[in-house]
């Protein structure tokens, strides 16, 4: 891909474009060897190198993250007021980053955080039905008939019921734990589905979303970039008709 010089610097989050420009004008910049002092000069991502003060500058064109998301932050690219998913990714490099659907500002777990927009499509499109596994805990006993009412599929009150859904109970008692998945991803999905049944989630938590398990060593709050492998399996899975 071949792209400008002062685009390929602002990308890897090395200042703004005017920034960069002055920087660039200023001979800070050495791109295979050369000082280059013109912002406009293309510059091929994937063959040229770069110097920019004196420190090799790789291009990703994509960043992947994954994120155990912590209750109280809200699933944006960003907001004015509230704190958002993409302000906890501190190291990133790119600017255009976004979560991958959404949770509710309550729930925890897994978020893939990306800019690749293509990826995020094919992993929401209603057509896919990806897996979303959860964690929940309920207030009040769950029962097989719960059981059996989710695995028909149900009416929450939208215009089509939900698709069957695999609803495995942990424990029962009081507060009952439980692990659902479900492979759409409507509006409070999960807690909806549990109103339809009487029931509240008092806790809830997304272990998994197609191929890609949370990581369990990220406390809520913690990040890591996805691996190579993660990411081929994503892109790979998810590219099935
Ligand atoms: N279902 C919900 O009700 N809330 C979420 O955050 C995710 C799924």
């Amino acid at each position: 891909m071949k792209i400008r010089l002062d685009k390929y610097l602002a990308d890897m989050g090395l200042g703004t474009r005017s920034q960069i420009k002055k920087e660039i004008r200023s001979s800070q910049v050495v791109v295979n060897g050369i000082s280059i002092c013109r912002p406009e000069v293309k510059i091929d991502t994937g063959q040229d190198k770069v110097i920019f003060h004196g420190e090799p500058v790789t291009y990703e064109e994509y960043e992947y993250f994954m994120l155990n998301k912590p209750a109280g932050v809200i699933s944006a690219a960003s907001d004015c007021q509230e704190t958002t998913v993409i302000d906890l990714i501190r190291d990133r490099k790119r600017d255009d980053l976004f979560p991958v659907g959404r949770l509710d500002k309550d729930t925890e777990g897994l978020l893939i955080i990306t800019n690749n927009g293509e990826l995020a499509h094919r992993l929401l499109s209603p057509k896919k039905h990806v897996d979303k596994v959860y964690f929940a805990r309920i207030n009040g006993r769950v029962t097989q008939s719960d059981v059996d009412n989710f695995s028909r599929g149900m009416d929450i009150g939208d215009e089509k019921p939900t698709l069957p859904a695999d609803l495995v109970i942990c424990t029962s008692d009081e507060v009952s734990e439980i692990r659902l998945t479900i492979r759409e991803g409507r509006f409070h999905q999960v807690k909806r589905m549990f109103q339809a049944v009487g029931k509240e989630v008092v806790y809830l938590k997304r272990l998994r979303m197609g191929s890609i398990a949370l990581d369990e060593s990220l406390k809520p709050g913690e990040y890591r970039r996805l691996t190579e492998e993660e990411v081929e399996r994503l892109c790979s899975q998810e590219r099935k008709p």
